[in-house]
């Protein structure tokens, strides 16, 4: 299993758009995906349950993210079609805040229980810094960090590489990768934009992802299905659907999958 988490801890970058689109174009792939959602407004979640059984979802008491911290839990992660499944955010993760550090790298050891049940697991998380972000990244191999073009979204990048380094250095995760930098809800039009996204090459060279994303109305409303499957067409519906489907196939290549 190849584990993905989409970090950034500024909010409205898009890491659940990516989650969401990640996991749709991993099952096009007929990839075993498994999709944790580390972030307490249960985004992901919401979406994941909808495409879920009712009965299976009232069946059991599956694995939630705050379960991933308890030891030895023995609740499995919640069936949602024949090759995907969920472990669900629940209401009490924000009380991780609280946890004991020596607790960060449990989730960890909770997910590698059944890596050998799926190729890929993305991880989705709050837009926050902090002990939740730290587990998240502890998880996975690699990190795909969405980012907008204005200022506040690029400084905050390097805040993101000061943490990742920090799970690398406390040996959380000693061989975490970055996957690499999503562009995201850039502006076609915008001078701003494309001097800031020239910034972002020169500073960070081959980790700036080639397929940009720009703003498009089409993938607000992409909650429940890919925008590539959206039902009510909209203007820019098909360059949205394209450059969508293009960032989620360049990362799933980079990712080996
Ligand atoms: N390329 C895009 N164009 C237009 N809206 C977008 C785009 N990417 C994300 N959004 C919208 O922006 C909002 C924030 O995105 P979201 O994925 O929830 O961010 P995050 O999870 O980083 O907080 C959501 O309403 C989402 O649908
Ligand atoms: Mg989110």
């Amino acid at each position: 299993m190849i584990s993905v988490v989409v970090a950034n801890q500024k909010g409205g970058v898009g890491k659940t758009a990516s989650t969401r689109h990640l996991y749709f174009a991993a099952l096009e792939r007929k990839l075993r995906t498994l999709v944790v959602d580390l972030d307490p407004q249960k985004n992901a979640t919401k979406t994941i349950l909808g495409l879920a059984d009712p009965k299976v979802i009232a069946a059991g008491k599956w694995l939630t993210s705050r379960g991933m911290f308890k030891q030895n839990s023995v609740a499995v992660p919640m069936p949602v079609n024949g090759i995907s499944a969920l472990i669900s955010a629940d209401d009490d993760l924000v009380d991780v805040g609280d946890f004991s550090m020596k607790l960060i790298v449990e989730p960890r050891k909770t997910l590698k229980k059944f890596s050998d049940q799926y190729d890929l697991c993305i991880i989705d998380t709050p837009p926050s810094k902090g002990k939740l972000l730290f587990a998240a990244l502890a998880c996975a191999d690699l990190v795909l960090c969405p980012c907008t073009l204005d200022e506040d979204s690029t400084d905050g990048l390097a805040t993101l590489f000061e943490d990742i380094e920090r799970v690398r250095m406390m040996g959380w995760n000693p061989d975490l990768q970055i996957l690499g930098v999503q562009v995201n809800k850039m502006l076609t039009k915008s001078a701003n934009d494309r001097g800031a996204l020239e910034e972002l090459k020169n500073s960070l060279g081959d980790l700036v992802l080639n397929d940009i994303m720009y703003e498009r109305a089409a993938i607000r409303q992409a909650i429940r299905r890919p925008v590539w499957q959206s039902v009510r067409g909209g203007e820019n519906k098909g360059a949205a659907a394209r450059e969508m489907k293009a960032a989620c196939n360049a990362i799933l290549d980079r990712a080996g999958l």
